[in-house]
């Protein structure tokens, strides 16, 4: 509910996991409205070369953008969904821990950079998947740790390749430590996503497709990070689904 990043941010880390349960759910907390960036259609955002400052800048402002989001959307799954064993709440709210930690490496980058966060347009295609699967938390699973932050561990290798070749070399400090903990993030996921199933009597990879349909997630784009796909715990019979 706090619109300042950098006080969102601390306060997140700031929470005793420990004391996290069951029990502290909210009916309904509305998610603060920032005064930037400015949102736009992920289509509409310029893609600029890295070789330039403003362009490096443009891109560490995008991962910061989505670690705000991952912060946003982990204490979401903390809030919003009843029912769920002590654990899921306490590793959930770690989660968001690490999502902040990730947005003050980014910032503080950012800031070296002389750019703040919010000085360049951004999308919000990861609130809009949280909204579409606010109703289900079998779905919020499969569609956000499982779909969209597993999409960033494909796209972790390339990004920092392209930074470092550009000179960045926090940067690809920054993405190795982010890489890390998301492949945690994404395991997390497939770990809740598999005791729904189950708790569900669902199979879950005719389960995934079906919801990937249904609610129109982004279609897997390679090249894969397949070592780290694995790390997070995705089976081979998963891995092979990509590619058909
Ligand atoms: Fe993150
Ligand atoms: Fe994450």
């Amino acid at each position: 509910m706090i619109a300042n990043p950098d006080e969102m941010s601390l306060a997140t880390a700031g929470i005793a996991a420990e004391h996290v349960g069951a029990d502290q759910l909210f009916d309904d907390v509305p998610r603060a409205v920032r005064a930037s960036p400015t949102l736009v259609p992920a289509s509409k955002l310029t893609q600029r070369s890295v070789q330039t400052r403003e362009g490096r800048a443009a891109l560490i402002h995008a991962l910061a953008h989505i670690e705000l989001n991952a912060v946003d959307l982990a204490l979401d799954i903390v809030w919003r969904f009843a029912g769920m064993p002590d654990d899921f709440y306490r590793q959930w709210v770690n989660v968001a821990k690490e999502e902040a930690h990730h947005f003050t490496l980014l910032r503080d980058h950012l800031r070296g950079m002389g750019y703040e966060y919010g000085d360049f347009p951004a999308h919000d295609a990861l609130w809009e998947m949280a909204e579409k699967t606010k109703g289900d938390v079998l779905t919020r699973v499969a569609l956000v740790p499982r779909t969209l932050e597993t999409r960033g561990l494909d796209a972790s290798p390339p990004i920092k390749a392209k930074l470092v070749k550009a000179g960045d070399l926090r940067a690809g400090e920054i993405l190795d430590i982010i890489l890390r903990d998301e492949i945690g993030h994404v395991a997390l996921g497939n770990h809740w996503y598999r005791w729904l199933c189950t708790a569900r009597g669902l199979e879950p990879v005719a389960t995934y497709a079906e919801l990937a349909t249904q609610y129109g997630a982004p279609k897997p784009r390679g090249p894969f990070n397949l070592s780290a796909r694995r790390e997070a715990g995705f089976t081979e019979e998963e891995l092979r689904a990509l590619e058909s």
